[in-house]
């Protein structure tokens, strides 16, 4: 089953985007644009991918089917879409179907085949598949069956007569006539329906004739609702949903009540000194007395190793933290849902505007454990903060593509956008990152590290079970988990099951509460590690706060067992490396929220600490 999209005449449509700077190629329709339309003005109806119904990643052109190719060579025509669209896996051709605003179409005949033997057997697989194709009408969805393995009341009987077979294959049957009623309200399009009707079996030799009506009906919604038949509010508002947060939410409250705690009993002392600073002129240096996490003030500011891409991973992981922020509240504020792919053009500006944190965050740990000289390498530093996250996506996608060709499906980034994008991050992503690097390094380090690094590491103490980092990697990684898992239940489902994602204010709720508890988590765990003398602290509480997004890819093993009915490993190759590929950046965000707050916290507790 061919059906590539052209891939020259897409690369010079992007990069005609990529000159005239606009995300948006004015279609063939204007009023598709506006939504207004004229008496009588031509409507276009667009056709989309087609593919199995339990796997929305193997998706092919319309006509990779056999179906009979009506007069006037509509299928050619393209509609010129944004980069977000053609992210999303869009690939629209104009149909034949055409029709004017308000006029009804009678059924009208398209076009007729005779199917040979071949074509048969490949209308019976896609039935069995359940294929169903999309169609777009002024930018709505409408989504229809191919067919449906069934019998009619005769066939049943015909069937149980036949003895000649052991168990008896029921027969597919094609449906051959897309009725459309359109309900509008003035000279607006509110909503489609599509009920395929005319069943036919599926046979070799015989004649189908592919046929389509419209009718227009006049409604009273108005044009600000007409998405909502499509938001599943009894699915996304549900009590399990509002639970979850509450859930969460007291989470947040006992944790952040600890880590108070945890301030209180370290500064204490520090605080009782300072009143008693005040009469007795001298400071107390001598901390002999004092078990735990004073001893290693020689030690805990000392570089951990692979500075570089310890850094790199915490400056991409704060980006991956701003980037969500925009495109929360961008998705709050504009409605994104509505318009097919504006939340993926969303989050590529976003993901090009935040580069400046990238560069900045990384550049500022890296200057830290060199202040107050200058970090030396900071060039390479720059250079693996800029590359790591785009190096993964850019093999991730060109092995998906692969795989896709080699499949013969349409494949994930058509190269045009693929050149689209990587110029975009080197015109804009790449410089921001400079500036980003630049202004860390020179004016992001305020103080260096309040005490001074001893030549000579201290031996690290025989640890209790419950210090040990085998231990508290995976445990701190726990409770955040457990904080976002039934928001992870609905991202999921909304992306591997059609669901229209828009309840993006309950995601801005377990975004803030992913931070405080990542961050309360990372706390207490650096406290117990301190305390016990530990002071290999940066990878291990790096590691801690990573381990959420661990669990979160055990559970999206899960979800594509029990909760979806993917299959082949087309699919399952794209479910791993979207999965996979996701984690990893879920993994770094968490990662530098704790990473940030661990950093925080030990420059806090050593900073009344003075030894010469
Ligand atoms: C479309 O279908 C829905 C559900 O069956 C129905 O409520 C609505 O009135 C239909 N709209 C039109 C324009 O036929």
């Amino acid at each position: 089953m061919a059906g590539r999209r052209l891939p020259t005449e897409r690369a010079a449509a992007l990069l005609a985007v990529v000159l005239a700077a606009l995300a948006v190629v004015p279609s063939v329709q204007a009023d598709e644009n506006t939504h207004v339309y004229a008496d009588k003005e031509p409507v276009v109806l667009w056709l989309n991918k087609i593919g199995p119904y339990h796997n929305p990643q193997e998706t092919y052109t319309y006509y990779s089917l056999p179906f009979c190719v009506p007069e006037g060579n509509f299928h050619t025509r393209k509609k010129y879409v944004g980069i977000g669209e053609v992210l999303e896996g869009n690939d629209l051709v104009q149909s034949a179907m055409t029709m004017n605003f308000g006029i009804n179409v009678p059924r009208r005949e398209l076009c007729s085949q005779t199917l040979t033997p071949e074509q048969a057997e490949t209308f019976k697989y896609a039935i069995s598949q359940h294929y169903w194709y999309q169609l777009f009408i002024d930018d709505l969805p409408v989504w229809g069956m191919v067919g449906e393995i069934a019998a009619s009341k005769e066939e049943l009987e015909e069937l149980e007569k036949d003895t000649s077979h052991e168990h008896a294959v029921m027969p597919s049957h094609i449906f051959t006539h897309k009725a459309l009623t359109i309900g509008y309200n003035g000279n607006q399009i509110i909503e489609v329906n599509l009920s395929s009707k005319e069943r036919r079996k599926v046979e070799p030799n015989v004649k189908l004739v592919f046929s389509y009506s419209v009718e227009w009906v006049p409604v009273e919604k108005t044009f600000a609702e007409r998405f909502n038949r499509y938001l599943d509010y009894s699915f996304f508002e549900h009590q399990i949903h509002w639970f979850s947060i509450f859930n969460a939410f007291m989470m947040v409250v006992f944790l952040c009540g600890l880590v108070s705690l945890i301030l209180m009993r370290t500064l204490k002392n520090d605080l009782a000194r300072y009143a008693t600073d005040k009469e007795f002129d001298g400071f107390d240096r001598d901390f002999g007395d004092d078990a735990g996490w004073k001893q290693i003030h020689g030690d805990v500011f000392r570089r951990p190793p692979h500075l570089i891409l310890y850094a790199a991973c915490f400056g991409t992981g704060m980006q991956m933290t701003a980037l969500v922020l925009c495109v929360i509240l961008m998705a709050i504020a504009g409605s994104l849902y509505v318009d097919p792919g504006a939340l993926i053009s969303a989050t590529l500006v976003s993901y090009a505007a935040t580069s400046v944190v990238s560069g900045y965050a990384s550049a500022v740990l890296y200057q830290q454990y060199h202040a107050p000289k200058k970090g030396p390498r900071w060039i390479a530093c720059m250079l693996t903060t800029a590359f790591l996250l785009p190096t993964v996506s850019l093999l991730v996608v060109l092995m998906l593509n692969a795989v896709s060709i080699y499949h013969g499906t349409q494949v994930l980034i058509p190269l045009g956008a693929l050149v689209y994008i990587v110029l975009v991050w080197a015109v804009v992503a790449l410089p921001l990152n400079v500036l980003g690097t630049v202004m860390g390094r020179n004016w992001g380090v305020r103080t260096p590290f309040p005490c001074r690094v001893n030549a000579l590491p201290r031996q690290i103490p025989e640890q209790p079970w419950f210090t040990r980092h085998l231990v508290i990697i995976p445990v701190a990684g726990w409770l955040p988990y457990g904080a976002i898992f039934i928001e992870m239940y609905f991202i999921l489902t909304s992306f591997w099951a059609f669901k229209l994602y828009y309840v993006f204010g309950f995601l801005f709720v377990v975004y803030l509460i992913l931070i405080i508890v990542t961050g309360s988590v990372t706390v207490v765990a650096t406290y117990f590690m301190l305390n016990h003398e530990d002071y290999n602290w940066q990878w291990c509480t790096f590691y801690a706060s990573f381990s959420t997004a661990f669990y979160v890819w055990c559970y999206s093993l899960y979800f594509y067992e029990f909760k979806t009915n993917m299959t082949g490993s087309l699919q399952l190759t794209y479910y791993l490396s979207y999965m996979t590929t996701f984690c990893f950046a879920l993994g770094l965000m968490t990662a530098s929220i704790g990473t940030a707050a661990a950093t925080l916290f030990v420059k806090r507790i050593y900073h009344d600490i003075h030894v010469d």
